[in-house]
């Protein structure tokens, strides 16, 4: 993959844990184009650590500016993070970062119906550029942004401008409880699609949601914004590569994915958070403990495949087909 080299030209403190950012190529060229929902992946520091950051465009235009000079990304502070965060937050203007050019696993649908946008948290920010596009192509949509307090929520102002009445704000402060997603299912219109971005949470809360109401998968787009948690009760596990005859233990803090990488493997992977696919690998023996967002309920149940970013095992040992 090619690389850019860019340049800090701005930083502003949206509040007190949001940076947003304007980029422009160090070289003062134009940049690849992109659309509502695309995301640049950013070296984080270290040669290899790189974190995704959603594309900010709040221009009306009708399509993507084919030659634009800045990219605008935004990131919030997580102290308890990897340390992406934290590289970001230590950015000067001036500073030269290297990114990826655009890609967008997240676009726009053809569709019928409303756009509905769900955003908790940070995860606004794609959604924000599909707002703005939505409105430019005369689209029906309107947003759900979920937040703790209003003082923490970044681009509410300039959603407040844009989307008006098509903007609903819940707060947990405020509302004394989390948003109520099955209600938010309810007001959906047969032809409306959701768009989901934000915490694991939420999108598990939608997806499952969805599932009880029978809505068809293409009805609910959706991005992870944060790299999964590791859940109560997680365990460390043998894996062993058939191919090779290798076998590692994956302690119970660690991806298998993460564990192949530290012993040297290359394997295939993408997204890390469960969402592409890329990292799927065949299972051999061993009962999966099935995390990702790719395969389906039959998919799952024949149990012979795993996507390695994400899921783990049951019980002690996994034989994969490496
Ligand atoms: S790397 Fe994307 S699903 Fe695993």
């Amino acid at each position: 993959m090619s690389t850019i080299l860019m340049r800090v030209t701005r930083i502003e403190m949206l509040n007190p844990l949001v940076r947003r950012f304007t980029l422009q190529s160090a070289q003062g060229s134009t940049l690849p184009p992109f659309d509502a929902g695309a995301h640049v992946r950013v070296r984080t520091g270290q040669p290899d650590e790189w974190r995704h950051y959603s594309l900010i465009d709040f221009s009306t235009s009708v399509q993507a500016d084919p030659a634009p000079l800045t990219y605008t990304i935004a990131v919030r502070l997580d102290t308890e993070g990897r340390g992406g965060s934290r590289f970001m937050h230590g950015l000067d203007e001036g500073d030269e970062i290297t990114i990826e050019p655009p890609r967008n696993d997240f676009p726009l649908a053809a569709h019928e119906g409303c756009a509905v946008l769900v955003a908790g948290g940070i995860g606004v920010t794609p959604l924000a550029s599909m707002a703005a596009r939505c409105l430019a192509q005369s689209r029906p949509v309107r947003m759900i942004y979920a937040g703790r307090s209003q003082s923490l929520m970044a681009l509410l102002p300039e959603l407040q401008t844009l989307l008006g009445n098509e903007l609903r704000v819940h707060t947990d402060e405020e509302a004394g409880e989390p948003l109520n997603i099955a209600a938010l299912l309810d007001e959906c219109g047969p032809s409306d699609r959701l768009y989901v971005c934000g915490p694991q949470p939420m999108l598990d809360a939608v997806l499952a949601a969805a599932q009880a109401r029978a809505w068809p998968s293409e009805r609910v787009h959706f991005e992870l914004f944060t790299a999964p948690v590791p859940q109560a009760g997680d365990h460390a596990f043998e894996v062993v590569l058939s191919q090779s005859g290798q076998s590692y233990t994956v302690p119970a803090d660690q991806s298998i994915l993460e564990c192949l990488i530290d012993q040297g493997c290359d394997p295939m992977f993408d997204c890390k958070r469960g969402e592409c696919g890329v990292c799927a690998v065949s299972v051999l023996e061993g009962d999966i403990d099935h995390r990702d967002y790719v395969l389906n309920a039959s998919e799952r149940a024949a149990g012979n495949v795993i996507q390695i970013c994400i899921s783990r095992a049951k019980g002690q040992r996994l034989v994969l087909d490496l």
